[in-house]
């Protein structure tokens, strides 16, 4: 497993972590993949996944680096407090190291927010913070309100199929130094040549790619995801041998040739 720097931390993430939206494969597919290396676990308190989480990494804290999201909901000062303490009850855990925004609310001002974020960094059940689903403009403004920390991260959605980062966001985040967490990073398992999805026209570069490549289509698609600066991926897997997979979409590049004619087969 490769590692990247996340933001500007000094802390290394690795460029596979693990996903757990609609995760039902119990504790080991989550423990072969910190085996591995991908020792980067997202979870939400809408996913209603801590639980399963905390549980797969009982023992082997120390291992990992635990991200989880207050829901969008819950951005006033005392809600993102309680949702940070309900988490890390069904984590079983004393800090969190990655704390996120699931998605902004134009409803509740954004310096209530981010000063409850940084409370909870003061605090020590929190040591960094990111944001997820955020526009630009919408981390300018978070970081504007923010007075001791950095945004770290952003997690957004990014795959061959879903472009649309590239125009303002990721050069934003290269600048500043703030990593992207691509999320869906498998287009939901459609980039994995499987035959139960609905052809795309990209497909049979994809397919292609990894023929040459003698990898699948799902790790072509993933080692794709990286070939953009400061990106990471998370996919979600209930599958030992989907997760083994994945992980090995690591430790390798596609050639710059191989990553051009996927950007064509799949325009942004
Ligand atoms: N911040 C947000 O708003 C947001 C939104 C969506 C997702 N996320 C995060 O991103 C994670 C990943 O996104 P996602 O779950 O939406 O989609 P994804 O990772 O792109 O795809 C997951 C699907 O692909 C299948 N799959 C996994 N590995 C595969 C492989 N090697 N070959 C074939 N199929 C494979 C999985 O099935 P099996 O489980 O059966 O292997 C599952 O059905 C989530 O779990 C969550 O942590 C965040």
């Amino acid at each position: 497993m490769e590692y990247r720097e996340l933001g500007n931390t000094g802390e290394m993430v690795p460029e596979i972590g693990l996903g757990t939206w609609k995760y039902r494969g119990g504790p080991e597919p989550l423990q072969k993949g910190i085996d591995l290396g991908a020792n980067l676990i997202d979870t939400a308190e809408m996913y209603k996944t801590e639980d399963a989480v905390g549980a797969a990494i009982k023992g082997r804290r120390s291992e990992v680096f635990l991200a989880t999201k207050v829901l969008g909901s819950n951005l006033r000062h005392d809600a993102v407090m309680r949702a940070a303490e309900t988490s890390l009850h069904l984590l079983d855990e004393d800090v969190l190291d990655l704390y996120q925004i699931h998605w902004s609310n134009p409803s509740i001002p954004i310096s209530e927010t981010m000063g409850a974020m940084e409370e909870l960094v003061d605090r020590g059940m929190v040591r960094y913070i990111g944001v997820s689903n955020f526009s630009m403009i919408e981390m300018q403004e978070a970081q504007q309100a923010m007075t001791k920390y950095p945004i770290v991260s952003n997690q957004v959605l990014y795959n061959l199929k879903r472009r649309d980062i590239e125009r303002e966001l990721i050069p934003y985040c290269v600048d500043n130094h703030i990593t992207i967490i691509a999320y869906t990073p498998l287009a939901d398992g459609s980039l994995s040549g499987n035959s139960r999805y609905r052809p795309d026209k990209g497909d049979s570069v994809l397919n292609q790619v990894a023929q040459e490549t003698d990898k699948t289509a799902a790790q072509v698609a993933l080692n794709w995801c990286l070939s953009r600066p400061n990106v990471i991926v998370i996919p979600k897997s209930d599958s030992i041998n989907r997760t083994i997979e994945n992980c090995e979409a690591s430790g390798w590049s596609l050639s710059p040739q191989q990553v051009t004619a996927l950007d064509e087969a799949y325009p942004a």
